[in-house]
């Protein structure tokens, strides 16, 4: 039907005889002549229909916005002074001879030309509209250019792309499950994955060596702009390579990505930093290091205070007391800085101490704060001297658990670097490593940071001694801000994953029974293997340059896991209930 695309046609075209087929984008009435501009995925070419030419002349003059057309013309140079220089094809215009008229449209829910913010809801609804719009061809085109580069590397790097099943058993990675009733087995469900973490495990075992595949993975968690609860992650696992090896091969792998898709120019080398600094200076494990703010624990200077909301915490190992020091920020007003302590707030903070220094060479004198007057001169000034702040600066404070502290001031630095706009570059990509194997839950449970499958870094015996104070072999790789990958050396002997398991309270039956099969399989010569997997929906967010995970993904979900277009989830016919065995409840109101 077609020989030629709307995008792509240019002067070098000149006096061709083209067929184009696509939507009309818009239709202008000029004096008995009419224009199109026709569109397809590549663009849009003006057509010029002259009411000579009686037919197709009709034909246009029928024309609404959406209808699909069928034309044929002569691509000619524009008259002078009606060239369009934001427009790729502005240089010329086809005059039909032919238009065929494929469908008509009704009126669309909202107009695509131009663009008009329409609600996030109305879009997802009518989602096949939203999809024709240009920002999200291009967020889609430019997600199968990632897909297409990821794929080449680990192609040329001997990889083997291997599927894995759907319908499974659980597999932890702390969130809930989405669950498959099955019809054959009474009672009995299947899992989806919540990752294909162990069979990527088995398949190192069976010796395929490097593997990888583009997956679906599926959670049910709390949803955020950034998280869906079905998304796709970029799944590698190797045999006989070191967590340095694995890091170098992604590292490269994410390099040639962003140069392919985006030419853009990552460092050569990535920074690494531990947890434990991360959270000290970030208050985050997903430290977004283009702002140059960092979090000063000054729990040392607060010993002999009044103030019981800093002093109390200081004295707690479970608390803490942090300052973030923003040059030039003494001009936020009063409202600005109300603004800030209403968003830490929703991290828990029970407030949002400052300081501004004024003129420092007048001492307390020079400074301004409601809490001044509590720290007295002496400790006001150890402060501003171990923040080393300067003439216009300003000082904030938490004080709290050490989690509040760190989440508050962590998210607050992320706030003032985008509203004033601190970033001091434009990428910025850091491993994370050093994680500790666990963490204690509020009932003094054992919970693991990444998955029970993680490698320590350390002996067994130290492990089961002293299991918190144990670090694991786990790396996260962060851009801006976002964790895009995480991945770690995996256990391969069977006695360590039972001992891992053990502290995680997973006691023999339970273990046999969800993990039989990989126990049984690290008995049969399990190579030392270790892997990673990317989200790749955020690095194409991130190469987007969307903050908003369902501007990447064709057909997302919304917060609350519905499919507006498709009104998923939805109820189902009690013969089919019955087939599965299932009884729904009444819902309780
Ligand atoms: P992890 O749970 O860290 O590791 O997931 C890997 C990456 O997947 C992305 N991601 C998500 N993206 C969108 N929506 C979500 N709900 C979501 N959850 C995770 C993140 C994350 O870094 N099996 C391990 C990997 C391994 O050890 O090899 C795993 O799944 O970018
Ligand atoms: P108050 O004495 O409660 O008026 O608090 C004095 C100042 O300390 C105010 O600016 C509060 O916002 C701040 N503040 C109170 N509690 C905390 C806290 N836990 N962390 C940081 N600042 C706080």
């Amino acid at each position: 039907m077609r020989s030629h695309y709307c995008g792509k046609l240019n002067l070098s075209f000149n006096k061709q005889t083209v067929s184009l087929c696509g939507w009309v984008h818009r239709r202008r009435d000029h004096g008995g002549v009419i224009f199109l501009d026709l569109r397809d995925i590549t663009g849009i070419s003006q057509i010029v229909i002259n009411p000579e030419n009686k037919d197709a002349f009709a034909i246009a003059d029928s024309c609404r916005s959406e209808f699909v057309l069928q034309v044929t013309g002569v691509v000619t140079p524009r008259p002078e002074g009606t060239i369009n220089e934001n427009m790729a094809t502005g240089e010329v215009e086809i005059i039909a001879s032919e238009l065929t008229l494929l469908n008509t449209a009704v009126t669309p829910p909202f107009q695509l030309e131009g663009y008009i913010d329409v609600g996030e809801d109305v879009r997802l609804k009518h989602r096949v509209i939203d999809l024709r719009r240009d920002n999200m061809q291009h967020n889609l085109i430019l997600r199968s250019k990632v897909t297409k580069s990821i794929r080449n590397y680990l192609d040329n790097n001997n990889f083997l792309d291997i599927e894995t099943p759907m319908l499974t058993r659980a597999t932890p990675e702390g969130a809930r499950d989405y669950l498959v009733p099955s019809r054959i087995h009474q009672g009995h469900f299947y899992a989806l994955p919540q990752s294909p973490q162990l069979f990527k495990q088995m398949l190192m075992i069976a010796g395929f060596d490097r593997y990888y595949q583009i997956t679906k993975c599926f959670r049910d968690e709390d949803l955020r702009a950034d998280r869906q609860p079905e998304f796709t992650q970029i799944d590698i696992e190797t045999s006989f390579m070191t967590a340095k090896d694995v890091m170098d091969k992604s590292e490269q792998m994410v390099r040639t990505l962003f140069a392919d898709v985006a030419d853009i120019k990552l460092p050569a080398t990535f920074l690494q930093l531990s947890y434990a600094e991360a959270m000290e200076k970030y208050g985050s494990d997903k430290p977004d290091l283009r702002i140059p703010l960092e979090l000063v624990t000054i729990d040392e200077l607060l010993t002999d205070i009044d103030f019981n909301v800093f002093k109390k915490p200081a004295a707690n190992a479970n608390c803490k007391v942090a300052a973030l020091k923003v040059a030039n920020g003494a001009s936020l007003t009063r409202k600005q800085i109300d603004d800030y302590t209403k968003y830490v707030s929703r991290y828990g903070a029970k407030g949002l101490a400052w300081i501004k220094i004024n003129k420092l060479e007048s001492g307390i004198e020079g400074v301004q704060s409601p809490i001044v007057k509590f720290l007295g001169e002496t400790v006001t000034m150890q402060i501003i001297e171990k923040l080393q702040a300067q003439d216009g600066d300003i000082i904030f404070f938490g004080a709290d658990k050490t989690k509040i502290v760190n989440d508050s001031l962590g998210a607050l630095r992320c706030k003032l670097g985008k509203d004033l706009n601190l970033y001091t570059s434009d990428w910025q990509p850091v491993w994370i490593v050093d994680f500790p194997m666990f963490e204690e839950t509020d009932n003094g449970e054992l919970t693991a940071l990444h998955h029970p499958f993680t490698a320590p870094d350390c002996s067994a015996e130290e492990l089961a001694a002293k299991p918190l104070a144990a670090n694991s072999k786990a790396y996260d790789l962060v851009i801006n801000g976002y964790e895009v990958g995480g991945g770690s050396v995996r256990i391969h002997k069977q006695d360590m994953q039972q001992i891992v398991f053990n502290l995680l309270n997973i006691n023999e039956e339970q273990q046999q029974e969800k993990f039989g099969f990989l126990l049984n399989a690290l008995k049969y010569g399990a190579p030392p293997h270790a892997g990673i997997a990317f989200g790749l929906d955020r690095l194409v967010m991130l190469l987007c340059g969307t903050d908003n995970i369902r501007n990447v993904i064709a057909f997302p979900k919304t917060q609350s896991a519905s499919c507006l277009l498709t009104a998923a989830p939805g109820k189902v016919d009690q013969p089919q209930l019955t087939e599965l065995h299932l009884n729904i409840k009444p819902k309780l109101n």
